[in-house]
């Protein structure tokens, strides 16, 4: 017997455990297509890839959209994300829609070549001391508070800002921006919002001050609401195919690792919150809160066995979870189960999930934890 390290023979490693979100990079590339198609041909497009893009893998998803030649700009959340993009080689305009913080950000923002969003008098100060000292030059965007409630200046501070930057040749203002509290459920607060920030840029303007591209619709603004689509849009939803109209780009599957017949009255899980009502075929599935398919879902969520919508029974536990295939005839280990996605005429989504669970899409989508493998579908 040979002695010594096994090996795995390939890079990156080959996962084992059989439960891993496949992510089809031509559904991606389709949806970018769609919403450039559904835009005016002047309005820029900046794909929002922070959080992983939404759990999607944002190295992979960035590749997509520069090689789609559709997207202009991306959005990521920190600096932290722009720079392992710039690492893996992407070379679109990013900006940070975080504030930054500490100040020192901004060194290893201007380092990286990512614009900056300044949401205060003072990082517009910081940001012009810094750049005055490194002896560079950069290009941020500024954030306009106009209902949000979470990060930006006051219309009145953003005018300040502006007239300051002006005045500073190591800055330069490459954009203006505002986000939406409600774009999705309230016409009149958008709209309210929107007026906000048109009535600065026009405040901006009969002061002569420059503002750059003028940005304020996520994914429901750009398909609502047409006259919020201003110079660019960012949309994230849409293009992961989470909102209506675009198709889901993730899928999260798994496979049956144990299967067993029980009989009435048989308790099942932790807690044993559940016991059959019937004689049933029980599976378990190698899929549990860790990988953030979430105990919320205990008792409650179901599963797609060969088309059939099959039942979470008991509570989901940290890597394990049991799903009563009674209705799925013939169902063996090793069947594929679909978490979240289609199959066979059957379909659960994201937002169903997120319905179960009290919460939204987009927290289903990033909850999908890091033990996860993703196979991005070329
Ligand atoms: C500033 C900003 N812009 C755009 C988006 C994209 O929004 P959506 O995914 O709803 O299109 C987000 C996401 O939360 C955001 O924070």
């Amino acid at each position: 017997m040979k002695s010594g390290a096994l090996r795995f023979p390939m890079s990156p490693k080959p996962f084992l455990r059989p439960t891993w979100a496949e992510v089809s990079l031509p559904d991606l590339r389709s949806n970018l297509k769609r919403l450039r198609r559904r835009l005016p041909a002047r309005t820029r497009l900046l794909f929002v890839v922070k959080g992983d893009a939404y759990g999607h893998g944002a190295l992979a998803c960035s590749r997509c959209a520069q090689g789609s030649g559709v997207v202009d700009w991306l959005g990521v959340s920190s600096v932290e994300e722009g720079a392992a993009l710039r690492d893996g080689g992407i070379r679109l305009p990013i900006l940070v829609l975080g504030s930054l913080y500490p100040f020192e950000s901004f060194r290893a923002a201007a380092f990286y070549g990512l614009a900056p969003t300044v949401a205060s008098l003072e990082s517009a100060r910081r940001l012009a001391a810094m750049m005055r000292r490194l002896g560079r030059r950069a290009e941020c965007h500024l954030k306009v508070e106009t209902g949000m409630g979470r990060i930006g200046m006051t219309p009145r501070s953003a005018l300040e800002a502006l007239g300051f930057l002006s005045s500073r040749r190591e800055v330069r203002v490459g954009g203006v921006y505002t986000h939406f509290a409600c774009a999705e459920t309230s016409r009149a607060f958008t709209e309210m919002q929107l007026g906000r920030f048109t009535r600065f840029l026009s405040a901006a303007a009969s002061l002569g001050l420059r503002v750059g591209i003028r940005h304020a619709a996520n994914s429901a603004a750009a398909m609502e609401h047409p006259a919020s689509r201003l110079d660019m849009v960012r949309p994230g939803l849409a293009a992961y195919g989470l909102y209506g109209g675009f198709k889901p780009v993730l899928t999260l599957k798994t496979k049956i690792v144990f299967i067993k017949t029980v009989k009435t009255g048989t308790p099942i899980g932790y807690g044993a919150t559940f016991r059959a009502r019937r004689r049933s075929r029980i599976a378990t599935i190698p899929v549990g809160y860790a990988d953030g398919f979430s105990r919320g879902l205990s008792n409650k969520g179901s599963v797609l066995v060969r088309g059939a919508k099959c039942p979470v029974v008991g509570n989901v536990a940290m890597d394990m979870t049991m799903i009563d295939v009674t209705r799925a005839p013939g169902t063996h280990v090793g069947d594929e189960v679909v978490l979240i996605g289609a199959s066979g005429g059957q379909s659960i989504t994201a937002a169903e999930m997120a319905r179960a669970l009290g919460t939204i899409p987009y927290e289903v989508a990033c909850s999908i934890s890091g033990r996860v493998p993703r196979v991005h579908l070329p």
